[in-house]
């Protein structure tokens, strides 16, 4: 399978994408000449699975490796954690400049990439992202960082890998929830790019569940094709076209705020229930068509994800969203499917809609 580029000049970058290919990492990662000497980031669990495999691979090109773990949570987002790896790193160093290798879901590369951008004003970072949600999402892009007490992400980096390597494979051992947290990620970028893309999906949910091969790889494939393409053309998110990726994820923040970030409902529910509550506010403009809101509705139904903010209060919610400085300062911004494979980023919308909407979604 051809590899997929994200185009970015001389910081292009490839993204491999394969079923069984993590005892390939050593191959393509020494063709890059990234130095011998590599440190592995990822969390205890995923050292446990596919640790081994790794540096095995690693070893048969010459590369060394140490592997530093971190804990298995959101927590581990935070600047004791970073400062605990960059001092590690620094230890490790002995002026053979490192490159390091982000092993593991969105936590570990969001993590790993931060450290990676500011350790030495910057080494190489490799992405080998393990959860559904990292591989279509997280892994490609650029975007790291760590989480401040007040907000997620407050304090990180453009920080591009210089491959991204995908093995399907493992995601056998991922909790279902965790696939499901990744579908409702997959959902999203048909609804903002493919009506084909939709419909694919709405006749293969069931397979993609059961991790079915290639249904999966080529789901995986179409993401990263979508995700590299909107990179490419805003990598630094300044000119709207990144933007599209936010779909879903307005009232989906305040949601997952709402629930306090560990609480009831994890990121890919809550923006499965922002995908639902935005394309309402679509169709309550008289954009998005009756049908085409109920295909919505059911598809994430099927997938098994939240269509409600169960046992929430609405103004719990808007209290959320009204915390978050996009929503209030001046002008707040929705992205809005106007159909399936279509949307809009609209501004203003007026906050009497947004609340009857939250108040329909929460009910
Ligand atoms: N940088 C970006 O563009 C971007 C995009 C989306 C999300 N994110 C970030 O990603 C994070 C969420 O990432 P996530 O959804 O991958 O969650 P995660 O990294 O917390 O991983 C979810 C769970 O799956 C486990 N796991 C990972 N791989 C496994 C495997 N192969 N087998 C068994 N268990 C495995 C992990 O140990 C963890 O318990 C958030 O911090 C979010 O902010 C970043
Ligand atoms: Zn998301």
């Amino acid at each position: 399978m051809r590899d997929i580029t994200v185009k970015l000049g001389k910081r292009s970058y490839p993204i491999k994408i394969g079923n069984g290919i993590l005892v390939e990492a050593g191959a393509h990662i020494s063709r890059l000449n990234l130095g011998s000497n590599g440190i592995i980031i990822t969390n205890p669990r995923i050292k446990r699975l596919y640790g081994a495999i790794l540096k095995k691979s690693l070893a048969k090109k010459g590369i060394g490796a140490h592997i530093l773990t971190v804990p298995d949570s959101e927590s581990s987002k935070s600047y004791k954690v970073f400062s605990g790896l960059i001092n590690k790193i620094a230890k490790l160093d002995k002026g053979r400049k490192p490159f390091i290798v982000a092993f593991g879901g969105g936590v570990i590369g969001d993590l790993a990439g931060f450290v990676a951008a500011a350790y030495r004003r910057g080494v190489s970072l490799v992405q080998i992202p393990t959860t559904l949600v990292a591989q279509v999402d997280s892994s490609i892009g650029g975007k790291v960082a760590i989480d401040l007490p007040v907000a997620k992400n407050l304090v990180g980096a453009f920080y591009q890998p210089r491959i991204v390597i995908s093995d399907i494979s493992l995601l056998k051992t991922l909790p279902e929830r965790e696939i499901k947290c990744g579908l409702s990620e997959i959902i999203k970028y048909s609804i903002i790019n493919s009506r084909a893309f939709f419909d694919f999906l709405s006749r293969n949910i069931a397979s993609l569940k059961r991790l079915e091969k290639r249904n999966l790889k080529h789901v995986v494939r179409k993401c990263c094709l979508i995700k590299s393409k909107v990179v490419s053309a805003d990598e630094k998110d300044v000119k709207g076209v990144r933007a599209a990726l936010n779909y879903g994820h307005t009232i989906g923040h305040a949601i997952e705020a709402a629930s306090g970030y560990i609480g009831t409902y994890n990121h890919g529910e809550a923006i499965a229930i922002g995908m639902i509550a935005a394309a309402i506010i679509s169709n309550k403009m008289g954009m998005l068509s009756k049908k085409e809101l109920t295909e919505i509705k059911n598809i994430i139904a099927r997938t098994k994800l939240p269509t409600r903010a169960k046992g929430f209060k609405s103004p719990k919610i808007l209290a959320a969203l009204c915390h978050d400085k996009k929503f209030t300062h001046g002008i707040n911004r929705f992205v809005l499917p106007v159909r399936i494979g279509r949307i809009r980023v609209v501004e203003n919308v007026p906050k009497k809609l947004v609340a009857e909407v939250i108040r329909e979604i929460a009910a």
